[in-house]
């Protein structure tokens, strides 16, 4: 009888566990600072000032703060994940990775593949070329006919370049800072990447500039598995909330002079 009633205490135990543990799993403010679930964020460090490894070897920027409070909010801890950037959707699809952050811009095409939360961010895609270039506008580089443009590979400006201008045109690189040092010894004509990762280039190598005219404009986004609303719907509510608070802007005028 003792037995049994012992018995019947630990399943009481386990049951009451189990809900604990059920209670966890819905709704946008799970605040629960003894978590130890991760929230898994696929990123490509080498987009300044979004993402980037810090001179300590960590990660930093605007998406890596952004999300470590949305993380927070959600009562997970963060980890990130440094991969190419076209590898990103694909592990976001497959649930390798929970979230892809990474300043990238929403399109139709990954719509077909992904969710995308509410915009946190504009992007606006540029030309950089090097200083005192005969180039002073996108049509002066279409009119080049062996014109070659530098892009970094599956990124918008790949996929927009390749479509007015054509792949033979196009030089691909594994990430932008590559492109950008095609440029600089020479390999390209010029090359198209998101305009604050274009400043931040420009600043960092001596001889390059940034037309005037914006080349396309975009919205950044977080991209999540499309069975994955629940994770969606806690993302956005987060957003909103660092949104309405002014926390968003904050990051954002910490890393981009006005
Ligand atoms: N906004 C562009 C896109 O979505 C480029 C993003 C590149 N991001 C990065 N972290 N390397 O295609």
């Amino acid at each position: 009888m003792k037995r049994i009633i012992k018995i019947s205490a630990v399943i009481l135990a386990l049951v009451m566990a189990i809900g604990s543990l059920c209670a966890c799993g819905n709704g946008t403010s799970t605040e629960n600072p003894s978590a130890t679930e991760k929230l898994v964020m696929a990123t490509n460090a080498s987009f300044p000032p979004y993402e980037y490894v810090d001179d300590n070897g960590g990660f930093a920027g605007i998406d890596v703060e952004i999300a470590g409070l949305i993380a927070e909010k959600l009562g997970l801890t963060l980890e990130i994940q440094d991969v190419d950037f076209g590898s990103i959707i694909g592990g976001v699809q497959s649930g390798k990775f929970d979230i892809g952050m990474a300043g990238m811009t929403v399109t139709d095409v990954r719509l077909e593949s992904v969710n995308f939360s509410t915009s946190y961010a504009k992007g606006i895609q540029s030309i950089i070329v090097p200083e005192g270039s005969e180039f002073k506008s996108f049509d002066d580089l279409s009119a080049k006919a062996d014109v070659k443009i530098g892009v970094q590979q599956d990124t918008t400006g790949d996929i927009y370049i390749t479509d007015d201008l054509g792949a033979d045109h196009v030089i691909q690189y594994k990430t932008g800072n590559d492109a950008v040092q095609a440029l600089v010894t020479g390999k390209v004509d010029a090359v198209v990447i998101d305009n604050e990762p274009a400043k931040s280039y420009v600043a960092s190598n001596e001889g390059l500039t940034i037309l005037d005219t914006a080349y396309k404009e975009e919205n950044y986004a977080i991209c999540v598995a499309k069975e994955n609303t629940d994770l969606l719907d806690a993302i956005n509510g987060a957003l909103a909330e660092l949104t309405a608070d002014g926390t968003i802007d904050a990051i954002i005028a910490k890393y981009i002079a006005a």
